[in-house]
């Protein structure tokens, strides 16, 4: 059976793998593609429909990104958002024009007719807006199908033809009633079956993973972590033992995560990993003595990491292909969109590139949201506790125990975190907090403990909920589960004498706590 698939033409959009996203969430495969691709390309890949998405040009300007007016003409549906509405007016020969002010953020709608896309939208609802230029008169065969207060046309059609165009953005979770018109488009104009799944997403990279290493050699760095992991096993499913996995146990890792890492990924567990673990604890202590101030730390333990891998890499021998886990968020992070793509060396293993000598670097999970990456692993069975594990910083415990790191600091938030965790699991919240974690205050203080006096270390502890890493609010933990992980730390963790519950907000606080 033909796999059904919607294109979706980057035009340098913020928001463009959130698109993807979307059209993934109908269960139809999609894929994104340059403005620049070649029209004959596309028609070959037979796509169900294809969407224009937005971008920063100004379509009427002479070097901006633009289309073949053919790309209207071939009878695939196609949508355009933003930019891409304004181009599809420009092309087919309507009208864009600056607007005399720039329309930005929540903006009330009304659609007026019965357009396909609305269906199951109230009249009026609310879409996030984000333009300069609006559309002063649709092209011929058009009817306005939506405006706002300063937008004449919000979107427009040409049924006929089958080219739909919408300045707002249905792609973002602002827009109330997006992903039911996004969803309209793919149902109901592309007339899509929406049969694919993650399955299939797994099968498909196999195929490619297959296709572009033949029998070369691959080396990726296992964190442990939800992404490298999920890319290490696709990697392995797909070439076997051509695959060779190096961990890094830096001796900052959390209780007995190194030896759960090696359980799951070592010779005893149940992948073929060629799995190398380099117990490198002493090392960065070593490294790490007298050093207090965090960014100093980061780069000390970054730094350490490519030296570690590096030896291992040359013990190994030439590798064709280097793996790593990036996820999109990672490409938007470091500002690298689909259009200005160029490699990035994920902020885990930092650097890496620089030190090994290879052909090419594999990201199978480049276009993937963390929720899809924990899908793909669920997909691979990996276990849940791996694939819904929170995230953890690269630098690991180095940057959760303030000033000095010794191997006693470590095993005080080792300790520590452990009760924490398993308490905030007990009472069932692990799935809730979006991040939660004990840190290693330097501050000591007076305590009294049986009939003695202690001088002794304070726990922070840390719980956040967020939904970007970039804000978050300390989660309202209740307190008698607060009071029991106090209760357990002071009386299990020897060196310790106070927990403190961090309320701070991001901003002005970090989520970490270095
Ligand atoms: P902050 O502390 O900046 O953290 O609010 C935001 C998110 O990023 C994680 N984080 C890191 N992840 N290397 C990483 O791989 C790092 O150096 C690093 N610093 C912070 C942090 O755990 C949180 O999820």
């Amino acid at each position: 059976m033909k796999r059904e698939l919607v294109v979706v033409i980057d035009f340098g959009g913020q928001y463009n793998q959130l698109v993807a996203r979307r059209v993934r969430e109908c269960n139809v495969y999609c894929e994104i593609y340059s403005y620049k691709t070649p029209l004959e390309k596309i028609k070959e890949m037979d796509p169900k429909g294809i969407i224009l998405t937005g971008g920063p040009n100004s379509c009427y300007e002479a070097n901006s990104p633009t289309c073949s007016k053919e790309l209207f003409e071939m009878g695939i549906p196609v949508l355009g958002l933003c930019y891409g509405a304004q181009l599809m007016q420009h092309v087919l020969g309507g009208k864009v024009e600056k607007a005399d002010a720039r329309e930005y953020g929540k903006t009330a709608l009304t659609h007026k007719n019965n357009s396909i896309l609305f269906e199951g939208v109230p009249e009026s609802s609310t879409v996030w807006m984000s333009h300069f230029d609006y559309i002063s008169k649709v092209a011929d065969g058009f009817e306005i199908t939506s405006y706002t207060d300063n937008c004449p046309c919000a979107s427009c059609e040409d049924v006929k033809n089958q080219n739909y165009a919408i300045q707002f953005h249905p792609e973002v979770l602002h827009t109330e009633y997006g992903k039911t018109i996004l969803k309209n488009y793919v149902m109901n104009v592309c007339k899509c079956s929406g049969d694919w799944r993650m399955d299939a997403f797994v099968d498909e990279q196999i195929k490619q993973i297959r296709k572009k290493v033949g029998d070369g050699k691959v080396l990726c760095a296992l964190s442990g972590g939800v992404d490298s992991s999920v890319a290490a096993v696709l990697l392995s499913k797909a070439i076997g033992n051509q695959l060779t996995c190096v961990f890094v146990d830096h001796g900052l890792l959390r209780k007995n995560e190194g030896d759960e890492v090696e359980a799951v990924f070592g010779p005893e567990g149940e992948y073929d990993l060629n799995f190398i673990r380099v117990n490198a604890q002493e090392r960065y202590y070593e490294k790490l003595k007298g050093v207090t101030e965090p960014e100093r730390k980061r780069k000390i333990i970054g730094e350490e990491f490519i030296r570690v891998f590096e030896e291992e890499a040359k013990k190994i021998g030439k590798v064709d292909f280097l793996v790593q886990g990036t996820i999109y968020p990672d490409v938007v992070e470091s500002g690298l969109g689909g259009e200005s793509a160029v490699i990035k060396s994920h902020h885990n293993v930092g650097g890496l590139p620089d030190v090994v000598d290879f052909k090419e670097i594999i990201e199978p999970l480049r276009d993937l949201f963390k929720d899809e990456v924990r899908k793909v692993g669920l997909e691979l069975g990996i276990p849940d506790y791996l694939v819904f594990r929170q995230p953890f910083p690269g630098p690991g415990l180095g940057i959760r125990i303030i000033g000095e790191v010794t191997a006693e600091k470590v095993r005080i938030v080792q300790d520590a975190d452990a009760i924490y965790r398993e308490e905030i699991a007990k009472a069932g919240l692990d799935r809730t907090i979006g991040q939660y974690f004990a840190a290693l205050t330097n501050m000591r203080s007076v305590g009294v403990m049986g009939d003695e006096r202690t001088y002794d270390y304070a726990i922070a502890l840390r719980a956040v909920n967020t939904v970007d890493f970039m804000t978050a609010e300390a989660a309202q933990i209740p307190y008698d589960v607060l009071n029991k992980v106090m209760s357990r730390i002071i009386n299990e963790v020897r060196g310790v004498n106070r927990v403190m519950y961090d309320i701070t907000s991001k901003p002005p606080g970090t989520i970490e706590f270095e």
